[in-house]
Parts: C-alpha cells; sequence; structure tokens
C-alpha cells in the first residue's frame, strides 16, 4: 500500500530553467524583456500579430534546442515506478516532460508546440515558425493560426480535470513556480482543503509558500531527484 495513493504535482517554470529556458519573473526573465500585454493576451494579438508570431517563435526555436533535465526525469520516473496515481499538471508550454517520457500529464497553460486556427478551431502539432500569411491545413484560409496557448484573460485548459483531481489526492506538490499566477496558484489552497500533504519544492520561497506544509529549496536538478528518491523507498 503506497504511502500515498493519489499525487498531484504542479510545475512552473522553474523545473525548465536548468534546460536553458527563461522563467518569467526571476530577474532578467521573460516579463522583464517584454510587456505580456503586448505578447500574451488577445488585444497584443489583434494589436499586433507579427509581434506575439515573433515572440512564440523565437521561445519555440529555443524550445527546440533545449533537452529534458534531472528534475524532468525524475518526474517521468516517478509516474513508471510509483505505485499510486500521479498526476502531473504543467503551466510551462515546452514539452520537455513528454521528452523525459512523462505520460499522465496536463498543459494547462497550452503547448507552444501545437497551433490554433481562430477560424476552424483545428489544434495541430507546429515545430515551425507561425506567420500571419500561412493557411490552416484543416480549413486552408489564412491568417488565423496562433500558438495553442493560453492567453492572460484565457480560460486554462482541463481545470474540471484538475479541480476534480485536488479534491481527491493526498499528496500535493509544487515545482519551479513563484505562486504568482491564478488559477494555478490556487491549486495548494484546494489540496489542503481535500487534507493533502503539502510540498514545495523551488530556488527559494515562493509567493504561497506559507502554504505548503514542507518546503525544500534549491536547484530543480538537485531537490526533486533527491525528494523522488524519497517518495520511491518510503
Ligand atoms: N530550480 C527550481 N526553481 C527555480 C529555478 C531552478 N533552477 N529557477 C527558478 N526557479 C523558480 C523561481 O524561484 C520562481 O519561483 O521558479 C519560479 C518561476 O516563477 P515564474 O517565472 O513566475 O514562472 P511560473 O510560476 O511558471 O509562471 C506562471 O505565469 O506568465 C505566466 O503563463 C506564464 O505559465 C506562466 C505563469
Amino acid at each position: 500500500m503506497p504511502r500515498h495513493e493519489k499525487i498531484v504535482i504542479l510545475t512552473g517554470a522553474g523545473l525548465s530553467a536548468e534546460s536553458g529556458l527563461a522563467t518569467f519573473r526571476d530577474s532578467g526573465g521573460i516579463w522583464a524583456q517584454y510587456d505580456y500585454r503586448d505578447v500574451a493576451t488577445p488585444d497584443g494579438f489583434q494589436r499586433n500579430p507579427n509581434l506575439v508570431y515573433e515572440f512564440y517563435n523565437m521561445r519555440r526555436r529555443e524550445a527546440a534546442k533545449a533537452v529534458p533535465n534531472a528534475a524532468h526525469a525524475a518526474l517521468a520516473r516517478l509516474q513508471r515506478d510509483y505505485p499510486g496515481d500521479v498526476l502531473l499538471v504543467t503551466q510551462n508550454i515546452d514539452d520537455l516532460l513528454e521528452q523525459a517520457g512523462a505520460q499522465n500529464l496536463i498543459h494547462m497553460h497550452g503547448e507552444m508546440t501545437k497551433m490554433l486556427c481562430t477560424h476552424c478551431d483545428a489544434r495541430l502539432p507546429w515545430a515551425e515558425d507561425l506567420s500571419a500569411d500561412l493557411a490552416c491545413p484543416e480549413c486552408e484560409l489564412i491568417g488565423g493560426m496562433r500558438p495553442a496557448v493560453v492567453w492572460f484573460g484565457e480560460v486554462p485548459y482541463e481545470m474540471a480535470r484538475i479541480a476534480t483531481a485536488l479534491g481527491a489526492c493526498d499528496l500535493f506538490i509544487a515545482i519551479g513556480t513563484s505562486g504568482n499566477v491564478y488559477p494555478a496558484a490556487s491549486f495548494v489552497a484546494a489540496a489542503l482543503e481535500a487534507g493533502a500533504h503539502t510540498v514545495e519544492l523551488n530556488l527559494e520561497p515562493s509567493d504561497t509558500a506559507g502554504y505548503f506544509a514542507e518546503r525544500l529549496h534549491g536547484p530543480a536538478t538537485e531537490i526533486v531527484p533527491a525528494y523522488i528518491d524519497r517518495l520511491l523507498s518510503e
């Protein structure tokens, strides 16, 4: 009988930082270089689509060069070897967890490796640059394709499934997230409500650190494998 039957793990940009992908709110992070209203809102896309295309094209190219790190690998190992249920909910739009072999995974903020057609709602894998002069492979209309990611003011994906999992979990772990953005930042409160043990694995205390029963701080590639080794040996 495993110590925990249902584990929910929330991950953020800090999980991919040691794979070379920038975080958002660390000094010099993405939101220090760009105004999120210009590149991560529906209004911004309406106002200047080319700036938004270029923002995601640059991040997609960078992500294509990145490889999973020891923390991604440890999470995939936990899902493979732990006798209980392990659901990964990531805010990240890279595919490093998939590359590491993770399966039971929700991209609540979408994926930059997929495109969404605003004309026909098609959602297709897309590894290349996106631009306004491309025709949708499904409806063949031009100019409607956007990254299949969730912008500020839009509803994150699979929230009902996430809420159900949080309501039934007995262990909730947050990895590499600053606890700045809702609804993800509220997940720890829902887990506490369900009576779960709560653990924060982060470089430094997040804005929601006070909610967690257990807090381990350090680089994800060190503290995540160590914590998962502990879980697997219990
Ligand atoms: N190991 C562990 N944690 C790290 C590391 C590391 N190597 N490097 C940074 N961190 C931590 C930082 O201390 C910070 O708490 O990761 C967190 C990153 O926080 P943010 O940059 O705010 O990223 P995130 O929490 O994922 O942002 C949430 O905001 O802008 C939106 O859609 C975007 O999904 C994103 C959401």
